[in-house]
Formats: structure tokens, C-alpha cells, sequence
């Protein structure tokens, strides 16, 4: 394995899964709980249904069905991961993490394992930082999810929120690589000026729960999406330009975009700017609506189950979410499409359904 002069070792990704729950929430369905349509939703944000987890299952449950099938497709056993990171918003409970739940539904107790609360930009920000982790040689193996239950914080008597989000997990397993290939730069930006944007009000230290909190529906989103769209727009059509930039490459070279899951408008509009056509922007909110931390990697593994990448492609995958947090990652997919091939193919694998 080559590093660069000064040490590093290159950083990639070497098996990636994703989970939805089964039951499908569409919006003529939504149509019978608020005052909304499929014309205004579909229009406006893109989205035609999304996916709900049943009672029983909770964030990890989720996480480690996608978890699993990451592993598998890196040949990865769950006793050898070095770190475990989930990025989230809706874990099981705030004590203990989401993530060593995971690990202890997964097997091994050699991981260190910790959640990551970074909203929609939780998965690219885990990404950053497995690759500091990989490419320094603290750790050779690191598992990245990103898995959401909003559909347990999604007020549904809202219309301004509730016909936006579903659930979901995506995951992905990172490992040392030549210098070269893999990831080449990762951008992650916060300004805690826009906090108020996008909330949950109570339930913690600020606002702890009572019935007072619990009357004024306050354990749920509340959002003011306006103020947020052309932030999306802009921060993650520039985090994207400065990681090409870092990688010497013009954004137009990027051979696949997957961005954060959010409006298929916003999605237009920084495709717009890179100077991207449509093909190479990869889009499936129609099917899962807005997933927070989930979407990248449920969108990554559609692609690489899917064949849409092979070895040299320059992927780039770019996120906005509450905080506010932004940023992006440009590499060059290093995964064989075999081994992809393989493990659609596999028992109990996800029927990968590409646009
Ligand atoms: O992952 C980060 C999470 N956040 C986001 O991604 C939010 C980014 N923002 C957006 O995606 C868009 O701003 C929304 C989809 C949230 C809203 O679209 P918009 O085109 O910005 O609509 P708007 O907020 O300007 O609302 C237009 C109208 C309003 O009615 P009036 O005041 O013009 O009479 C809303 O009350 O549409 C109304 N409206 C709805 N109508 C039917 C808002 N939600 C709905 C609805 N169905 N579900």
C-alpha cells in the first residue's frame, strides 16, 4: 500500500448498505391527516412517499440491517472494526449511544463506538473524519452509518414538515488504500447562527420534557424551510466546488453527485451550478423523501448495487442540515464492480432499484 511522503495512507470506501422499513406512507395518505395534496407535494419538494419504521423498530434495528450488509460487502467481521460511528438525530435513547447499541447488536466490544449529531450532514462529516482516523493509522477499519426514525419527531399535524421526512439507514465501511484514489478532500463547515432554522424544542437539558413541553408538541421538528432553501443551495453547491478544487479536478469532471435528499428543487439548483446534466445527479427522494443522515449512504448504496459506479469514477457526495452543518467529499470509487455484483446478489440483499 503507497502513502504520501509524510505518512498518510489513502482513505476508501470497501462496502456500503442500507436498510428501509417496509411500510410505505404515500401522500394521498398524508393528504388524510393534513391539509396538503400529492399535486402540492410532488411539485414543491419532489417527494411522491417515504418509508416508516414499524413499532418495534428503533434507530439501531435499522442501522444494523445496513451495518450488516456493508460489512459483508467488505468482507469486514464485526469483531475487527476499529471505530463505529453513527450519525444522527433519532436515536433509541440519549444514554446509551445509538452507535454502541449498534455495536453490541453487531458482536465485538473492540470498536470504539459514538454518535455523531450533525443533522442531515452527519454521514459526510463521518466520513471526514474516518479518514483522519484511516489515513493517520489510528484505525484501519471504520463503519460510518447514518440512520433516522424522524417519523417518531415528525409532528403529523404539521404540513409544513411531515410531508418531508421518512426512515432509513445507510452504511458504509472505510479502509486504508493506495495514495491517489479514494477520497482526495473532505469539506465541513457549522454556523450555529442558523440554529433556530430547524429545532427540536424540548426534551433535553435547555427545555427537559413535562407535560407542559408534551401539551405544546414541542418534542417535535419545527422548521422554517424557506430560510433554508437557498442556504442548502449555496453551501452545498460551494463545498462541493472547493472539495474539486482540492482534488484539481473542474466540478463538471464529477462522473456521479449524490447530495443530501432534501427537495429535488434544491437538487436541481446546485446541478445547475455545477454545470452537472442530469444523469450524473443522483436522485431518489420520490421514493424515501428526506432521510437526514440516512440519505447519502441509502442513495451510495443504491449506486453501487445498482453498477451506476466503477473503479476511476470521480464521485462526489455533498450535504446541508440543521445547526446549521454543511459539507462535502470528492473521491475516486476504488470498489470492484464484482464484489458489488456479489453482494446484490446475495441472500437477504437489497433489491437495488436505480433511477
Ligand atoms: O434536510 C434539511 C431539512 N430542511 C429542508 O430541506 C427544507 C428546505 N426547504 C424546502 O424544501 C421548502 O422551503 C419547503 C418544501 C419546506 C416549502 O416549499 P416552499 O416552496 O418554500 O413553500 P412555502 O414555505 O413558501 O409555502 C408556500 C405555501 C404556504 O401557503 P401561503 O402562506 O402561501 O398561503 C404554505 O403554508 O404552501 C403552503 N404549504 C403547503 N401547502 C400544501 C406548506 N406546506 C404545505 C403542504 N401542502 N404540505
Amino acid at each position: 500500500m503507497t502513502r504520501r511522503p509524510d505518512g498518510i495512507r489513502g482513505t476508501t470506501i470497501t462496502g456500503t448498505g442500507m436498510y428501509v422499513p417496509d411500510r410505505v406512507l404515500t401522500n394521498d395518505d398524508l393528504s388524510r391527516l393534513v391539509d396538503t395534496s400529492d399535486e402540492w407535494i410532488v411539485e414543491r419538494t419532489g417527494i411522491r412517499e417515504r418509508r416508516i419504521a414499524a413499532p418495534d423498530q428503533a434507530s439501531s434495528d435499522l442501522a444494523l440491517i445496513a451495518s450488516r450488509r456493508a460489512l459483508a460487502m467488505a468482507g469486514v467481521d464485526p469483531a475487527d472494526v476499529d471505530h463505529i460511528m453513527v450519525a444522527t438525530t433519532t436515536p433509541d435513547r440519549i444514554l446509551p449511544s445509538c452507535a454502541c447499541t449498534l455495536q453490541q447488536k453487531l458482536g465485538g466490544t473492540r470498536a470504539a463506538a459514538y454518535d455523531m449529531f450533525a443533522a442531515c450532514t452527519g454521514f459526510v462529516f463521518g466520513m471526514g473524519i474516518a479518514r483522519g482516523l484511516v489515513g493517520s493509522g489510528i484505525a484501519d477499519t471504520v463503519l460510518v452509518v447514518g440512520v433516522e426514525t424522524l417519523s417518531r419527531i415528525v409532528d403529523y399535524t404539521d404540513r409544513n414538515t411531515c410531508v418531508l421526512f421518512g426512515d432509513g439507514a445507510g452504511a458504509a465501511v472505510l479502509q486504508a488504500c493506495d495514495t491517489g484514489v479514494g477520497v482526495h478532500a473532505v469539506d465541513m463547515h457549522s454556523d450555529g447562527e442558523l440554529g433556530e432554522v430547524l429545532e427540536v424544542p424540548a426534551g433535553i437539558s435547555r427545555n427537559p420534557a413535562s407535560d407542559d413541553t408534551v401539551a405544546g408538541r414541542e418534542h417535535f421538528i419545527r422548521m422554517q424551510g424557506k430560510k433554508l432553501y437557498p442556504f442548502a443551495v449555496r453551501s452545498m453547491a460551494e463545498a462541493t466546488q472547493r472539495c474539486a478544487e482540492q482534488a484539481g479536478w473542474d466540478p463538471s469532471e464529477i462522473d456521479l453527485l449524490i447530495p443530501h435528499q432534501a427537495n429535488l428543487r434544491i437538487i436541481e439548483a446546485v446541478r445547475e451550478r455545477l454545470g452537472l446534466p442530469a444523469e450524473k445527479v443522483y436522485v431518489n427522494i420520490d421514493r424515501y423523501g428526506n432521510t437526514s443522515s440516512a440519505s447519502i449512504p441509502i442513495a451510495l448504496d443504491e449506486c453501487v448495487r445498482g453498477g451506476r459506479l466503477k473503479p476511476g469514477d470521480k464521485l462526489g457526495l455533498a450535504a446541508f442540515g440543521g445547526g446549521a452543518t454543511w459539507g462535502a467529499t470528492v473521491m475516486t470509487w476504488t470498489l470492484p464492480l464484482e464484489r458489488a455484483r456479489r453482494a446484490a446478489a446475495a441472500p437477504g440483499a437489497v433489491k437495488a432499484t436505480v433511477s
